[in-house]
């Protein structure tokens, strides 16, 4: 691609991007705990513009502001600062100027719906009720009887309702009571945030994560939240409610096509939104933005069942659903979920990998994932997510250190971590995989050099084949004369499958066999989970 071209094309049509979880990347201060500079120190794995590296193109940072840490930076305090455990605003600065050197975007975590309940502005809001701020956030009186004055419930358990004595009101949080919920219907609530974008963007950031995009507007009326029926969990769990009430309003629309405002103002942004939504859901958030520069994730590769069809047919009616300039995404993992690994195996994780990188759209790494690291077993005496005290979804395991070497603590740091290695790191590390053909990070690295340099895959049309076999998807990607196909097979058995083409080359395996070689794919033998990207030739 010409560089002509290259500026005229939005950069999130053209990368990987690579989710940091700052805590856990790479310690380079030996606290135990990751910070900015050992990201810098790290930038050339992720990508030094040869094909040792793995090739991505932008890195999304969850939370780095000042933060308490009772959620890990999703309980923010200040949003314009860095927290000193991970550095200053210096080093960001570097950072930024470093990612941008190796053409590395950066993608800031922008947790809109909640701050801390350290943050000035909740601080005061909770001084008194007269007070100017009170309305930044969502206050009410109790009911007659004490009580919160509706059944609304914390996505991490209990009541979202916390009653101040001093005021005797509550407030809201949709999550911790350490993360009160900010009133997004309060337009200096608005302005202040933009500004939020707004310093992000002078510092040089390419893009944002919206956090928990589908809670910022809640009804204007506080209607209790229904029931769902038959409902036969236990008593006060979040998911015998439906949360028609406290979540996916439509206003929520507005909120962030005023975010995209913000973004088309200035030249080559992005903005994707963390909401986890089935096809017509996933839609209407494309429809909020009229600039073609926002996205909602689609997170349902981690929940659909292990089945070749059900995939195909989630791909093809989420392909459907889109207008010509949305853009879609594909996740696989993220620091809120089991790892890919974990949760299926590793031979079913290569199979993932090479569809991930092989769909149109955006496809987001999970840190370590590209390595098939799994979640860490994290005894409960040092277990560190609150979450995880008040719910039986403790999210430790999948935010463990990075294993770069078979050295003491992995190569993460020189002390203790935070949060311990996983045991298996002697044998799953970057070191160990960079020169294993047959390891994980060989076959991510070779599907993302593939795709970045390929006009197909990078730009060219989807269409799945129908080859009447349950087992295997397959599918082309086109763009003018190259044609590329991907066979993606889900069974633990061998599956042949007929296409209506002779020859073909081979490109990637998922496991490494036949590369480069000239073979007849009129009819073809797949190997357990075996997966083949093949440009077709006739
Ligand atoms: C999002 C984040 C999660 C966090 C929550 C509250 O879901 O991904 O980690 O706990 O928001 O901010
Ligand atoms: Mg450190």
């Amino acid at each position: 691609m010409n560089n002509k071209n290259k500026t005229q094309i939005n950069w999130s049509r053209e990368s990987v991007v690579y989710q940091i979880y700052p805590w856990s990347f790479k310690d380079s201060d030996g606290d135990g705990i990751g910070d900015l500079q050992g990201i810098i120190d790290k930038l050339d794995y992720l990508n030094d513009g040869t094909e040792k590296s793995l090739g991505i193109g932008a890195i999304w940072l969850s939370p780095i502001y000042t933060s308490p840490m009772v959620d890990f930076g999703y309980d923010i305090s200040d949003y314009l600062d860095v927290d000193p455990v991970f550095g200053d605003i210096k080093i960001f600065d570097r950072l930024v100027k470093e990612a941008h050197k190796r053409d590395i975007k950066i993608i800031m975590d922008f947790v809109a719906n909640h701050t801390s309940n350290k943050h000035p502005w909740f601080e005061e809001s909770l001084s008194s009720r007269t007070n100017p701020k009170r309305d930044w956030y969502i206050w009410k009186d109790p009911k007659p009887d004490g009580s919160p004055p509706n059944n609304w419930l914390s996505v991490f358990g209990g009541s979202a309702w916390t009653l101040d004595r001093k005021t005797n009101q509550y407030y809201l949080h949709s999550f911790l009571p350490e993360q009160p919920d900010l009133n997004w219907r309060n337009i200096e609530v608005k302005t202040a945030m933009e500004k939020v974008l707004e310093f992000w963007i002078h510092k040089g950031v390419d893009g944002f994560r919206s956090d928990a995009t589908y809670h910022l507007i809640k009804d204007d009326q506080f209607r209790d939240n229904p029931p769902k029926p038959n409902y036969q969990g236990p008593k006060d769990s979040y998911d015998g409610l439906i949360h028609t009430y406290s979540q996916r309003r439509p206003e929520t629309l507005d909120v962030i096509n005023s975010f995209c405002s913000i973004l088309g103002l200035h030249k080559d942004k992005y903005i994707v939104s963390e909401a986890y939504l089935d096809i017509p859901e996933m839609a209407k958030l494309y429809k909020a933005c009229t600039n073609s520069l926002h996205a909602p994730f689609n997170f349902n590769l981690i929940s659909l069942p292990w089945n070749a069809k059900l995939v195909k047919n989630h791909i093809d009616d989420f392909e459907a659903s889109l207008s010509k300039n949305d853009w879609p995404n594909y996740v696989l993992g993220n620091h809120d979920r089991p790892r890919v690994t974990t949760r299926i195996g590793e031979k079913r994780a290569r199979l993932l990998a090479m569809l991930l990188f092989t769909l149109r759209g955006m496809p987001f790494v999970y840190y370590g994932d590209e390595i098939g690291m799994e979640n860490g077993e994290i005894p409960p005496d040092k277990q560190k997510d609150l979450v995880g005290n008040r719910l039986a979804a403790n999210r430790d395991g999948e935010r463990t250190p990075m294993q770069w070497d078979d050295s003491a603590h992995a190569g993460f740091s020189i002390v203790e971590p935070w949060l311990s290695v996983d045991k298996k790191y002697k044998d799953v590390n970057v070191k160990k995989e960079l020169n294993d053909p047959m390891s994980m990070l060989y076959l991510y690295r070779k599907l993302i050099h593939y795709r970045t340099h390929n006009h197909a895959l990078l730009h060219g049309s989807y269409r799945s084949l129908d080859l009447g076999d349950n087992h295997v998807f397959a599918y082309l990607r086109e763009l003018g004369d190259e044609k590329v196909l991907i066979m993606l097979n889900f069974s633990k058995d061998e599956e042949s499958v007929s296409f209506p083409y002779q020859k073909a080359n081979v490109i990637c395996t998922t496991n490494g066999g036949r590369v480069g070689k000239i073979i007849d794919i009129s009819t073809i033998t797949l190997s357990p989970y075996q997966g083949y990207v093949v440009e077709v030739i006739n």
